[in-house]
């Protein structure tokens, strides 16, 4: 606290110092060298303000949790449109009432500090169901709706939920699980009238009975900032998701995010991005709540919709992803004829940026960098193209981080002959680790000490410190800004998902041709991020089947996490310490005339592994073929 106010009353000062030259002269020389004064100046009292309130929570061990937050404005602006969804309004009120329902449902069959696990697509009932177990105070676990059978088992195994509650259109996703489930002592509650299956409970008809007067605000209350509110799945290491836990903290600095950008409570905030991310529930709605502004909520982003919907609602501010903003350059039609002043989002790469002002006018784009389980975050409220956040002095002194050296052939940060990192230059590109500390912890994952030591980077700059590894490969330029350049070590994203290599591998694993793959991405011009690709090696006396691994991967494997592209190999090498060695491989590509190996290529329309022909290379990397 000392430090805050200790940077409040300078950041003061200098205001006071600067203003009057600022303000008469035009030409003044200060103004060149800082130029960005004002902006950093505004950005940073607001995130000290945000992060004073979370402090007094601190202290006062009273917590006022995102869904008190939600209570709070559906007793201040109980008529004011909270949610639109499909052409429907609901307002603050309403899902203040549909949620008490559902807490209503669960009052006796759930306690305090129990998980419930939600599968479910974008719809407003997401957000019923989710506050209503909040109010009953247990944690809830978000559930990727891409994810098949086995590791769906796993994520209930390691979050500890013992009951399900599944939208109406993903309970046939749980068919072949359903019998495990049951055999676990989940009870799988429906979005239905009815009773689907036997052994399967309706919700919607137990709603409409149960009473909509709010349960008591005991139950919700938190003391302890610290304490688990959520459970996000991210890509495992191992093979598996991982929970990544979120506690109130990470909730509540996450519904900041607009805020600090300047956004208000009269700002329409268009949402086509899936509610079990980080980025749309704790960034989206959270901060939707938190400002008690009103959220367009998609079930399913749509490049040709998106402009429609934003003059429809007057949208001010959508959230996005790299790879929407690049679909949208991707439409035919220019559009200036919106209300659309500001995308908040992660991912954006220069050319598309610079492609979007042109096509879509001047909207301010705002990027937010910070994985769902770090406890760093970057935001770039200059607004610089390519930069996913802004440094300074102050700022280094709330968010401690470091950008190593790193080795991409041995896949680890370089070690000095004392066995510690070594800072890189300025402009020079390093492995970002951020330091952890009480000012900010690490959570780590559930059930899993493993994982999260994984993640973890000992004895870094002194013996003993500890450092959370981004895995993300960061550059700082001269005038502090941040740029990310490239993602090492397990994961790669596509499409907007997390990949892990290790899934993927253990997955080729279970087909009977296969002896061994590896697993890594590459990069395809036109595309955000990283096509999956296996060098796969062929048992003796086996023949590679295309057909036969295409309904493989399809069955086992979300769309986005299925190799695009296979390599046969005689052998694959390893490095020293019997870990794969992708570097080679992650750089040759996937261009039939550079390399010699069979290559193949997955055709959705033949339902098959189809030869990698010069033509079809082509056709992709031209964009013809859509990939
Ligand atoms: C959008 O703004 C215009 C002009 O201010 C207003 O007439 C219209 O009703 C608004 N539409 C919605 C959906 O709020």
């Amino acid at each position: 606290t000392l430090k805050f106010l200790l940077i409040f009353l300078f950041m003061i000062l200098c205001t006071l110092l600067y203003q009057p030259f600022l303000c008469r002269t035009p030409h003044n020389p200060l103004r060149l060298w800082f130029p960005h004064f004002w902006k950093d100046a505004l950005f940073l009292m607001r995130v000290i303000r945000y992060g004073a309130r979370l402090e007094i929570y601190r202290r006062t061990s009273r917590v006022v949790t995102v869904v008190d937050r939600f209570v709070q404005q559906a007793q201040r602006i109980p008529e004011k449109a909270f949610l639109i969804y499909e052409g429907v309004t609901y307002t603050y009120g309403e899902l203040e009432e549909r949620s008490n329902r559902v807490a209503r449902v669960f009052g006796d069959a759930v306690k305090e500090g129990d998980t419930v696990a939600l599968l479910m697509s974008n719809e407003p009932d997401f957000l019923s169901v989710w506050f209503g177990f909040c109010k009953l105070g247990c944690a809830v676990a978000f559930l990727n709706t891409n994810i098949r059978s086995r590791s769906l088992l796993h994520c209930f195994r390691c979050c500890g939920a013992e009951l399900l509650v599944v939208g109406a259109d993903l309970l046939e996703t749980l068919e072949d699980i359903l019998p495990s489930l049951q055999e676990d002592g989940i009870t799988v509650w429906c979005m239905t009238q009815e009773s689907p299956r036997p052994g399967v409970h309706s919700l919607l008809d137990q709603m409409e009975e149960a009473s909509q007067e709010p349960v008591a605000a005991e139950r919700r209350s938190v003391r302890c900032l610290r304490s688990p509110t959520l459970y996000i799945f991210t890509s495992g290491t191992t093979g598996l998701p991982k929970a990544a836990v979120i506690t109130h903290l990470q909730a509540l600095k996450a519904a900041g995010g607009f805020w600090v950008y300047g956004a208000t409570g009269s700002d329409v905030i268009y949402t086509p991005l899936p509610l079990y991310h980080s980025a749309a529930s704790l960034v989206g709605i959270g901060g939707t709540i938190e400002l008690g502004a009103t959220c367009v909520l998609k079930k399913k982003f749509s490049a040709s919709q998106f402009w429609h919907d934003c003059r429809k609602h007057n949208v001010t501010i959508f959230q996005y992803i790299g790879e929407l903003c690049r679909y949208l350059c991707n439409q035919p039609t220019n559009e200036k004829d919106h209300r659309v002043l500001m995308g908040v989002g992660n991912g954006l790469r220069q050319d598309v940026w610079r492609e979007f002002h042109r096509r879509f006018g001047d909207i301010r784009m705002c990027e937010i960098y910070g994985s769902t389980e770090g406890n760093l975050c970057f935001m770039n409220h200059i607004g610089k193209i390519g930069a996913v956040g802004r440094s300074n002095f102050f700022y280094k002194l709330i968010f401690k981080y470091d950008l190593v050296k790193y080795d991409l052939v041995r896949e680890e940060p370089v070690r000095d002959h004392s066995g510690f990192c070594q800072h890189v230059q300025k402009g020079e590109t390093g492995l970002l680790l951020s330091k952890i500390c009480s000012q900010s912890p690490f959570f780590g994952y559930a059930g899993s000490k493993q994982l999260t030591e994984k993640k973890i980077l000992r004895d870094v700059f002194v013996t003993g410190d500890a450092y959370f590894n981004t895995g993300d490969l960061m550059a700082e330029d001269e005038d502090d800004f941040i740029c990310f350049r490239d993602r090492v070590g397990d994961t790669f994203r596509w499409k907007g998902e997390n990949v892990a290599t290790t899934e993927v591998t253990e997955i080729l694993g279970l087909v009977d041709f296969i002896q061994e793959a590896s697993v890594y991405g590459v990069q395809v011009p036109g595309n955000e991020g990283r096509a999956g690709m296996a060098a796969v090696i062929v048992r003796p006396e086996c023949t590679f089947d295309g057909k036969k691994l295409f309904s493989h991967v399809l069955r086992e494997l979300p769309s986005y996490a299925r190799p695009l592209f296979i390599r046969l190999q005689e052998s694959l090498e390893m490095t020293s310490t019997f870990k794969q060695q992708k570097f080679a491989l992650v750089e040759s590509g996937f261009d039939p005339c550079s390399i010699s190996q069979p290559l193949f290529f997955l055709d959705c329309s033949e339902k098959s592994y189809v030869p990698l022909t010069s033509s079809v290379y082509d056709s992709i990397v031209s964009g013809q073929r859509n990939v």
